[in-house]
């Protein structure tokens, strides 16, 4: 196999296969002239506030903002905490700070991979406000649980639902829990805009004007600029494209799913760890993420074969410099988890472009490497 034969991203491969349809789309809101502000992005906010079942939705231009938005709605900021896991892209802290509360980093479930609730429920203090709940690689944690820990200690619960569009605990579908909700669609993520995108999804009207304010430079309903805001807003090609997109990926999570239980099947007694599966809960596998104390090489393996990898992620939120601030001292003993998570953790390509036969490759490949070296 020669080198990234069978790459870990499908954008491209999507794009061979929809160009007639995106182009005519790219084409149609053109000919508008309507950039911004236009009926294709008020159809594409109907059209996933339906899907996601929640009564508002404001689109803004990335979930980066679309978290820091939502925290500001929500009025976090100086003098607060906010709990967030220690184990996900840095987006999910970094909109804790940039609105000047103080992220309190909890160590993450060995099985799951997301936040412990019963390390949470050790960090809550008389400023904590909130927690930050993301759904990791796209399975959607135990609601129920989320829920009755936030209604205990009197928080607020945004759902960091970047990587779980689909994904559903019992029936509600993700974005759609808690006070505050925020979805990606970004190029990597499973429904992707041609750049970047974002939602904030609520069923309360005072936090969906807040949002829609704050994305363009805090204009109130009389038309005036009544408080400091920003330039966030989705462009009506990436709207239009993605309201299309809502309707593919039905088909494209079923693909994915069937590649996981595919890999599932064939990994199965192999000595590693498979992705973590919770009653009641339909992951997307948005990344399908294993765990080997032996990951660098067999990463490294793949590789040579031409399989592209990636980890997801590399290093505890702790360990990134710019909450170097937010860290007690010695915080390696304080988080094992997410410190042995990030050694070992190792997402194979399950976009829906891929091949019957380069799944096989993938599954073979991972099989040869335990057979070299057990
Ligand atoms: C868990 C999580 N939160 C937030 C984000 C930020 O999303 P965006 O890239 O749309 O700003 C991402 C995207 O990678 C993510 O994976």
């Amino acid at each position: 196999m020669k080198k990234n034969r069978i790459p870990f991203f499908g954008n491209q491969r999507e794009y061979i296969q929809y160009r007639e349809e995106l182009l005519a789309i790219v084409d149609q809101v053109m000919s508008t002239g309507q950039m911004l502000q236009s009926q294709y992005v008020d159809e594409f906010e109907d059209r996933i506030a339906r899907f996601v079942g929640r009564e508002y939705a404001v689109s803004v231009n990335s979930c980066t903002d679309a978290l820091f938005f939502a925290l500001r709605a929500l009025g976090i900021g100086e003098g607060d905490e906010v709990l967030v896991t220690n184990f996900s892209f840095v987006a999910s802290a970094s909109a804790i700070v940039r609105t000047g509360a103080r992220p309190v980093f909890v160590d993450i479930d060995p099985y799951t991979l997301n936040m412990d609730l019963q390390k949470a429920a050790e960090k809550v203090s008389r400023t904590t406000r909130a927690l930050v709940w993301v759904h990791l690689y796209g399975l959607m944690g135990n609601v129920s649980e989320i829920l009755d820990f936030a209604r205990r200690y009197g928080l607020l619960v945004v759902e960091d639902a970047a990587q779980a569009l689909g994904a559903e605990f019992q029936g509600v579908r993700a974005g759609g829990v808690g006070d505050v909700s925020c979805i990606s669609f970004d190029p990597t993520k499973v429904v992707s805009a041609p750049g970047s995108g974002g939602v904030v999804l609520t069923d309360e009207e005072r936090i969906a004007s807040k949002v829609r304010s704050f994305r363009y430079h805090g204009k109130g309903v009389q038309g005036t600029f009544d408080e400091l805001g920003y330039n966030s807003q989705m462009s009506s090609i990436a709207a239009a494209v993605l309201a299309q997109k809502l309707i593919w990926q039905q088909d494209w999570l079923e693909r994915r799913r069937a590649i996981a239980a595919y890999y599932m099947a064939q990994l199965a007694d192999l000595p590693l760890q498979l992705p973590a599966e919770i009653p009641g809960s339909l992951h997307i596998y948005h990344k399908f993420v294993l765990r080997s104390s032996r990951r660098d090489e067999l990463r490294q393996f793949l590789q040579d074969q031409g399989v592209e990898t990636k980890i997801h992620y590399a290093l505890p939120l702790t360990e990134q410099p710019v909450f170097n601030s937010y860290i007690d001292p010695g915080a390696m003993t304080a988080y094992p988890v997410s410190y042995d998570a990030a050694r070992t953790v190792l997402s194979l390509p399950i976009h829906p472009y891929l091949q019957e036969a380069e799944v096989h490759f993938v599954a073979d490949t991972i099989k040869a490497f335990f057979e070299k070296v057990e």
